[in-house]
């Protein structure tokens, strides 16, 4: 039997909810399928940690999660109490860069039993692959003078490895897909970028001649997720497209809290980490209706990931019955409760 070693942080909010429900399902879904075992080790990294000890996590924290097979998380931030940019930096995008997770997945696609918002969604099922290393979420960058003649600058980092990478990626996901990638880009707009991002994509292209391709304006593509979402297979963003856009590939799902996404180390030298696309709602935090769902099918993506996508796909089928059944927390228009939607899908398992 193989036995997963899984680095366990619940970090913040309903992030200390919604992962010990997930992992509940995990566990009953490897105890069923009986050729694989998890080993769950916690982990009490986030804003609680940084307020007794001033830091996010220990200075040898990312040694000691190379140690384990994958990373397991749920949420982070306290803003209240915790400035957004040092919880995010402090723990998120270290274990990110650290671990050279270059790859953001997240699938956006409308499920049995969720009404989505849209009037007319047809049958979207759309996988936006981020590139999550650098782009516009690069430490670059300064203020000088400060008050009326302040200046800050942002730098935008795009090296042609990186790009490329995300972009083959997406080819490669395209190949078990609907054989077809967009990329979103906004070289109208940003002038060195974007124009940089279109050519390595006619260059990447032309070695996946089996796929069909399309290049679309970010904001088009924002548009387009609303009025013809069905029109999407694999999608190629920068870090901050990507993670826009799949804010609305959660919306259109019927609720962020049932987004999923792995953060990928592709090479499998380092630890991925499974993450779902919400945060840690403080505004819901310790009431006991957070939406676990997003967590679950997070760990649905860690399964494929670790070659068990029968077991994901046993996971999926399990939430999509109990959405149908009409059990769903209240940001679906339910009123079931955490407990209760967990509970269901391991009954359904
Ligand atoms: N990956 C992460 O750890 C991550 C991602 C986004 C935001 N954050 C952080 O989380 C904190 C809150 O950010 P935010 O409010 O912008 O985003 P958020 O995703 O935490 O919440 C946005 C809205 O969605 C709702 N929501 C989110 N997840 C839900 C779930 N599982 N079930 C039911 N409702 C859910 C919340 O109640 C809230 O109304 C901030 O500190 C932010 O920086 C962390």
């Amino acid at each position: 039997m193989d036995t997963y070693k899984i680095a366990v942080i619940p970090g913040d909010g309903i992030g200390k909810e919604v992962v010990p429900a997930a992992i509940e399902v995990l566990d009953e879904v490897a105890k069923l399928d009986g050729s694989f075992q998890f080993q769950w080790t916690y982990f009490p990294w986030g804003c609680d940690y940084y307020l007794e000890h001033g830091e996010m996590m220990p200075d040898n924290g990312l040694e000691v999660l190379k140690q384990y097979d994958q990373i397991f998380l749920g949420a982070v931030g306290m803003p209240e109490l915790v400035p957004d940019h040092i919880s995010l930096w402090g723990l998120l995008i270290k274990i990110r860069r650290g671990m050279k997770q270059s790859i953001n997945v997240r699938p956006a696609k409308l499920l049995q039993g969720l009404e989505s918002p849209l009037k007319n969604p047809h049958d979207f099922d759309i996988t936006v692959v981020r590139e999550n290393s650098e782009g516009e979420y690069s430490d670059s960058g300064g203020r000088i003078h400060s008050g009326n003649d302040e200046i800050a600058i942002q730098n935008a980092i795009f090296t042609r490895k990186s790009t490329e990478r995300a972009m083959r990626y997406a080819f490669e996901l395209a190949q078990d897909s609907r054989k077809h990638v967009t990329s979103a880009t906004k070289s109208n707009g940003l002038t060195y970028s974007m124009p940089f991002w279109d050519e390595v994509f006619n260059a990447v292209k032309t070695d996946y001649p089996e796929i069909d391709t399309s290049v679309t304006h970010i904001d088009a593509l924002a548009a387009f997720f609303v009025m013809k979402p069905q029109a999407f297979d694999i999608i190629v963003a920068s870090n901050l497209f990507g993670d826009i856009l799949t804010d609305l590939g959660g919306a259109i799902m019927g609720s962020i809290g049932i987004a999923p996404a792995a953060n990928l180390n592709i090479e499998r030298e380092y630890p991925s980490m499974f993450e779902p696309v919400h945060g840690s709602a403080p505004d819901i935090a310790g009431k006991g209706i957070a939406n676990p769902i997003g967590q679950i099918w997070t760990g649905k993506m860690m399964l494929d990931f670790l070659g068990h996508s029968e077991a994901g796909t046993r996971v999926l089928n399990a939430i999509e019955k109990v959405l149908a059944s009409g059990v769903k927390t209240r940001d679906l228009g339910g009123s079931s409760s955490l407990e209760e939607v967990k509970a269901a899908i391991i009954q359904s398992l």
